[in-house]
């Protein structure tokens, strides 16, 4: 929740948010993306967050004690976000390649879970791991998930070490990690699809999550309601990795950005002089698409601007 100050307006601590996994996630942003907002134009009511993915800054809005509009076009990932504030089960089975492929397209909560948890560095279309790795990585979630004694045994003789049944995903860690040097398959401690679905459990469990109004539209169809609201935008960045939902015209968002009544903040680059830049950020984004864990980093900056519109 914010703290209000009589006369240095409201705050949030600078913590890392829950958010479903997502290619160019805020969380670790978002709050300090609120505070440059306070600073800007003080407190409002309601924030729309357009262009939704991961909910990181719906999320870091609620818990600042806000009203929150989430809005995302790609329709599987609006569903998963929708299905998760609702309370909805996750699923926990193994989920092999041809399936990935089948259904990551659909408009499904389900796919959202393809597109979220399964996908290869959140790239939403191909699948979380290579064909040498996955009947190794099916055992180790066999185990994990499933406690299969079976599962254990064969992950034993491949690794040619003796393991003993773990209690959970954590409690597997240490033996995974203990590997002779001459096993082929480095990092098998990292469990990608499990330590994402951690995080959309870690979504579920957020308090009043399920206030948040969801939509699934282009975010000029979003009608925005609230005298006091202030609208927060994230769009696919220019020349960057694509999402399922692509082709993005920046120049048209911008004028769109002029033309709205409320105080539009974005995420960006770069963008035109006539919008000011209220936060800069230098920080950390992977280089290509190498695994997770062993991604190269380059440095970026990235500004928030406003279209000059106060409360
Ligand atoms: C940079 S990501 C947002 C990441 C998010 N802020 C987070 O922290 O996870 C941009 C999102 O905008 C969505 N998107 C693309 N075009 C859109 C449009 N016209 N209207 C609404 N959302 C759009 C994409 O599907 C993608 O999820």
């Amino acid at each position: 929740m914010r703290k209000k100050y009589l006369f240095g307006g409201p705050q949030v601590k600078e913590t890392i948010v829950p958010s479903m996994p997502y290619m160019g996630t805020k969380r670790k942003l978002v709050n300090k993306i609120l505070n440059a907002i306070y600073r800007k134009i003080g407190d409002f009511n309601t924030l729309y967050d357009l262009f939704g993915g991961g909910a990181a800054m719906s999320v870091a809005a609620l818990n600042a004690g806000h009203k929150v509009h989430y809005n995302e076009k790609n329709p599987a990932i609006a569903e998963l976000f929708n299905y998760i504030k609702m309370g909805g089960e996750l699923p926990n089975h193994w989920v092999p390649r041809e399936e990935f492929h089948q259904k990551k397209g659909g408009d499904t909560w389900f796919a959202g879970i393809l597109q979220t948890c399964w996908s290869f560095c959140n790239n939403q279309k191909d699948y979380m791991y290579g064909s040498q790795l996955e009947p190794i990585k099916k055992l180790i979630h066999l185990i994990i998930v499933n406690k299969d004694e079976s599962a254990l045994e064969e992950l034993s003789n491949i690794l040619g070490v003796q393991l003993s049944m773990p209690v959970d995903r954590l409690d597997f860690k240490p033996q995974l990690r203990k590997l002779p040097p001459h096993i082929p398959y480095k990092n098998l401690a990292h469990i990608q699809h499990l330590e994402r679905m951690d995080s959309l459990i870690r979504l579920q469990k957020v308090e009043n999550i399920q206030t948040i109004t969801v939509s699934n539209l282009d975010y000029r169809e979003v009608e925005i309601d609230a005298e006091d609201s202030i609208i927060y935008c994230d769009p696919p960045y220019i020349n960057t990795e694509k999402y399922h939902i692509s082709d993005f015209n920046h120049v048209a968002f911008w004028d769109w950005c002029r033309t709205v009544k409320r105080p539009v903040f974005f995420s960006e680059y770069t963008a035109p002089d006539d919008f000011e830049i209220v936060a800069t950020f230098n920080h950390e984004s992977p280089i290509g698409s190498a695994s997770e864990h062993i991604r190269k980093h380059k440095q970026t900056i990235e500004n928030v601007y406003w279209n000059g519109k106060c409360m």
